[in-house]
């Protein structure tokens, strides 16, 4: 607790003494690399590890004892590198692996014995620490409803209190009512307010268990959000005899063939796996009354839509079919005229940008950027942060850099072997570590708490991908900040996408406040 606030106290001072300066958008942003809190930090970060018993090289198969040698020789993912900054985990963060045993059927669980004149129902709950964090009206200007006015059954209740949510966000008040009453819906809010359960907890709701075929398909498109989803509803329907599948590229087609021999009420799915599966007649979605498709406009996209449009002639003719993402470009018009019936829309983005992400720029050349980089990790107290580059070569080149410079990093892309994917991904997620370079695989509807801080160290062509990318800090409300590298060639972009948002990204200022993004 003392070295932490060491820690706080020592960068604080490095950055009012600090030499950096910043210019107007023709300038340059440079900063001296002042590294002084890093022991400190260094042996926070290696208690950590030595808790956690943190070794990669303790793995199952020998292939993936090569990757790791490969990682280790790019400097990819490395474990012994120095740290720097205060390091935290969020009250919230999940220590357990979401994905081990994800698709095991969930054996009957002997109901829970409910008494439903029993008033002190909910004092009998296990909840989590509370999250006591500040948060913004993105997430607290709601109608003042409560979960249980929703008619929701005591057992889904108890896995949504005992989830750590108090009260339903602004999405979750407008969608779960009129998901129930069985429209389809068409929704719209911003980064981190809680889409994923305002479609779960309709989609829990409404599966009765003792059918044994598939009732509610969702949609994702990738991998890793589909295995996040598909904990989201394992969580929430803990209390619920609801078996859940989660069906993606990248995994064992024969495995999957095997699972849905036995039941399955909700399948959670990429579309290529998804349509290959029905396809086969192996997953039977003819009875399948709710399609819901989260990051809608991505799944909407040439790449996407025609197998989606394949998967929908699966279904039954009057299925429910929600969509929901916080951006929708106009191309989604055409999809919604011809697959929804008289749609229900909810747009809770007057303003895009979230209240509590702070937004800045620093103008440079290219090959400025990793000296830029380095400064902002001696002087940002970055709790976790994404730093997305624009290639998956340029991923791996950056987190070989970032390595060489002495600090922690994983790294991400598609390119990348499922196992290892999902091994990142769930190992950055429980604070492994502290930065994590990914391409665009990132940058839609993950969800990690502590991530205070994401870096374009490539700025995005576009206004959807930019805003997705930056709301990946922020999350629920929180505080966050995005830096945003912006080369001379991207100026014109930078505009088009300050325009676009109707928001503004400032110059960099040479110390940025803390109260801006540490809670
Ligand atoms: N009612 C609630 N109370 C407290 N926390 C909540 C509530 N609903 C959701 N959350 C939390 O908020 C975080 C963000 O939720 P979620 O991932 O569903 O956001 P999202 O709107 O889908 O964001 P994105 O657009 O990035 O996909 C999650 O950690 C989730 O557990
Ligand atoms: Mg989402």
């Amino acid at each position: 607790m003392s070295e932490q606030k060491q820690d706080t106290k020592q960068t604080s001072t490095q950055n009012q003494t600090s030499s950096a300066t910043r210019q107007s958008r023709s300038g340059n942003y440079k900063g001296n690399q002042q590294n002084n809190n890093r022991n400190t930090s260094n042996r926070n970060f290696n208690r950590y590890r030595a808790n956690k018993k943190y070794n990669l090289q303790n793995q199952p198969n020998n292939s993936q004892q090569n990757y790791n040698k490969q990682q280790r020789r790019s400097n990819g993912p490395r474990r012994g590198g120095r740290h720097q900054g205060r390091w935290q985990k969020s009250n919230n963060q999940d220590t357990s692996n979401p994905f081990s045993n994800l698709n095991e059927i969930q054996p009957p669980k002997p109901l829970p014995e409910i008494d439903e004149n029993d008033e002190n129902w909910k004092q009998k709950l296990k909840l989590p620490v509370k999250d006591t964090r500040m948060k913004t009206e993105d997430v607290t200007l709601t109608k003042g409803n409560d979960f249980e006015e929703f008619y929701l059954s005591r057992e889904l209740l108890m896995g949504i209190f005992e989830k750590g949510y108090e009260k339903p966000s602004p999405i979750q008040e407008a969608t779960i009512p009129i998901a129930l009453f069985g429209r389809d819906i068409l929704a719209r809010a911003k980064n981190g307010t809680g889409k994923t359960a305002a479609f779960v907890i309709p989609a829990l709701q409404k599966t009765d268990p003792n059918k044994p075929y598939i009732q509610a398909l969702i949609l994702t498109p990738t991998r890793e959000l589909a295995l996040q989803t598909s904990s989201v509803c394992k969580e929430l329907g803990k209390y619920l005899n609801v078996q859940i599948m989660c069906t993606t590229g990248g995994t064992s087609l024969q495995d999957d063939i095997m699972r849905l021999m036995k039941p399955v009420h909700i399948l959670v799915a990429t579309p290529g796996r998804v349509l290959d599966l029905a396809n086969k007649k192996v997953a039977k979605l003819d009875k399948c009354q709710m399609l819901i498709m989260d990051e809608a406009d991505k799944l909407l996209s040439p790449e996407f839509q025609p197998l989606v449009e394949q998967i929908i002639t699966h279904l039954p003719k009057d299925r429910q079919i929600l969509l929901f993402s916080a951006t929708f470009p106009v191309t989604v018009k055409d999809f919604k005229d011809r697959y929804l019936n008289k749609p229900y829309e909810i747009n809770l983005m007057e303003e895009l940008t979230l209240k509590g992400v702070t937004q800045y720029y620093a103008f440079l050349e290219e090959r400025q950027k990793v000296h830029c980089l380095h400064t902002l990790f001696s002087k940002l107290q970055i709790n976790q942060s994404i730093i997305f580059c624009n290639s998956v070569n340029r991923v791996e080149l950056l987190a070989k850099k970032i390595t060489e410079l002495g600090y922690s990093c994983f790294y991400i892309h598609a390119k990348m072997p499922q196992h290892l994917r999902n091994r990142v991904f769930h190992d950055f997620r429980n604070g492994a570590c502290r930065n994590l370079v990914s391409s665009d695989l990132f940058t839609r509807g993950i969800d990690i708490q502590a991530v205070n801080v994401v870096i374009n160290f490539d700025f995005p062509k576009n206004s959807e991908t930019y805003l997705h990318r930056i709301g990946r800090s922020g999350r629920y409300g929180h505080l966050g900040i995005a830096i945003n590298f912006v080369t001379y060639e991207d100026r014109f972009n930078l505009y088009k996408i300050e325009q676009e948002l109707g928001t503004e990204i400032k110059p960099i200022p040479p110390v940025i406040d803390k109260s801006l993004y540490v809670a």
